[in-house]
């Protein structure tokens, strides 16, 4: 597809991918909507009365997990393309009380936050649902949801003693609790919330440090009595319908993360990126990235749909070493893959540590990340809680794996614009998960600056 020489990218014929170096990195990028904030607002909008509306809604095979979901639920959805060629999201929101046994098993895909938000959801319906997924979801813990779903009054059954999915619930009446998660899980924490608008009185949970509160602010802004205080979080059944919600899903942060490390490591860069999301639960990458010595500058910061956004401007950098570790860890979890990466490139260790909850994403990452960084010649050491990375080791091209996992397969693609001679990218379809135009993306971004 690609001639050879100008282009840094090419398609392969099997599903892989090659990266090349390019001399400069400029451009503008400006990101898919945020894949946290897209299954929400699909998800608590069929729970809301009347029609709820989102532009920039993420077209991301994850996202269309949880609309297929909600339409053996009974949901009707529609995405339609908008002059900028972004997403508009439509759902006819059927009220609390709306949703239908579904008349088959419920295939969440690869996503976790379908399965964990659609069984604290579920487990508040008077009927059976089954849930499942792929593989790789199929291997990822549900006990986690289990536990306090059922203290809540749902029956729940899954594979391997209450511990992976399939997971069967029948749901009912619930009533409020008071749970303490075991770990900082925004999905965990989502799942307890969303069971709460069935239960009777207040649900309340505690997290050990906050993770994401995109569930929160959402179910406020629909009218919902939801409170936070510091680590804990309530809420109580809503006596009035749930309002529809309009609005523009912020750019993902996390996608924007592999354009930020891409400039910040690049010996000649610039990259801006437009109209990202920088809630404070998700701007772990940014804090890090600075406290390396990372150039990221935040400009024209504003707020839509009830969330803050900015536009970033990251360019070439000298890092140094860090430490990650503690309650920065869930502020950043799904950028650890490529912040390990630029810590590939900075001048002296970084650490990373109370990370063990990476061993449960969409692949090992601890493993899988330090294997292939390993393959680009980057000394890593793996701890069962985190990395050791050695920085300053210069990458080679290499032929890497990404285990289907859609955030490995970007941070070696980010990988193959600075390492020496070719890097292949495996299975670089899997990017279709959070951002199915990632290769287009890097393909203009490199293409441009290689002209
Ligand atoms: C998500 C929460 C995070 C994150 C995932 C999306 C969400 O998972 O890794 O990609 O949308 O709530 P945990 O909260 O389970 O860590």
């Amino acid at each position: 597809m690609a001639p050879p020489q100008r282009l840094t990218m090419a398609a392969t014929a099997s599903d892989a991918r090659i990266v090349r170096p390019v001399a400069r990195l400029r451009g503008t990028i400006v990101p898919p909507g945020d894949k946290s904030i897209s299954h929400r607002v699909a998800m608590l909008g069929a729970l809301a009365e009347g029609e709820t509306v989102a532009e920039n809604f993420l077209p991301g095979a994850d996202c269309l997990s949880t609309l297929a979901i909600l339409r053996s639920l009974s949901v009707e959805s529609a995405l339609e393309p908008l002059p900028d060629g972004r997403i508009r999201l439509s759902v006819r929101g059927m009220g609390l009380r709306g949703l239908r046994e579904p008349a088959d098993i419920l295939d969440a895909g690869n996503s976790g936050t379908s399965l964990r938000l659609f069984s604290g959801i579920l487990a508040g319906q008077p009927f059976l649902s089954v849930l499942t997924g792929d593989a790789s979801l199929r291997s990822r813990p549900i006990g986690r949801v289990v536990e306090p779903l059922r203290q809540m009054g749902a029956q729940l059954w899954a594979r391997d003693g209450d511990r992976l999915p399939p997971l069967a619930i029948r749901g009912g009446a619930l009533r409020g609790i008071d749970y303490a998660t075991p770990v900082a899980s925004a999905q965990v924490k989502s799942a307890i919330l969303l069971a709460g608008l069935f239960a009777t009185g207040e649900t309340r949970v505690h997290e050990p440090a906050a993770s994401r509160d995109h569930t929160e602010r959402m179910l406020r802004a629909m009218g919902a009595d939801v409170r936070t205080a510091g680590t804990s979080i309530s809420v109580r059944p809503p006596t009035e319908p749930l309002r529809p919600l309009r609005l523009r899903v912020p750019g993902d942060i996390s996608a924007a993360a592999f354009w930020l490390v891409a400039a910040l490591v690049h010996p000649d860069a610039e990259i801006t990126v437009r109209g990202v999301g920088i809630n404070p639960t998700r701007t772990g990458i940014i804090d890090a990235l600075h406290a390396m010595g990372g150039q990221i500058e935040v400009r024209n910061p504003r707020e839509e749909g009830g969330e803050p956004v900015a536009d970033l401007v990251a360019r070439s950098s000298r890092l140094r070493g860090t430490v990650i570790a503690g309650d920065l860890i869930p502020r950043l979890i799904d950028e650890i893959p490529v912040l390990a990466l630029a810590a590939a490139f900075a001048e002296g260790d970084t650490i990373i540590a109370d990370a063990a909850e990476l061993r449960v994403k969409e692949s090992d990452r601890i493993a899988t990340t330090a294997r292939e960084l390993r393959r680009l010649g980057a000394e890593v050491e793996e701890r069962p809680d985190g990395l050791v990375i050695h920085g300053g080791t210069r990458l080679r091209g290499a032929a890497c794996a990404s285990d289907g996992d859609h955030r490995l397969a970007m941070t070696v693609a980010v990988a193959g614009l600075l390492a020496e001679g070719e890097t292949v990218v495996e299975d670089a379809g899997c990017v279709n998960v959070s951002y199915p135009t990632f290769w287009h993306d890097l393909a203009a971004i490199a293409g441009a600056s290689s002209a």
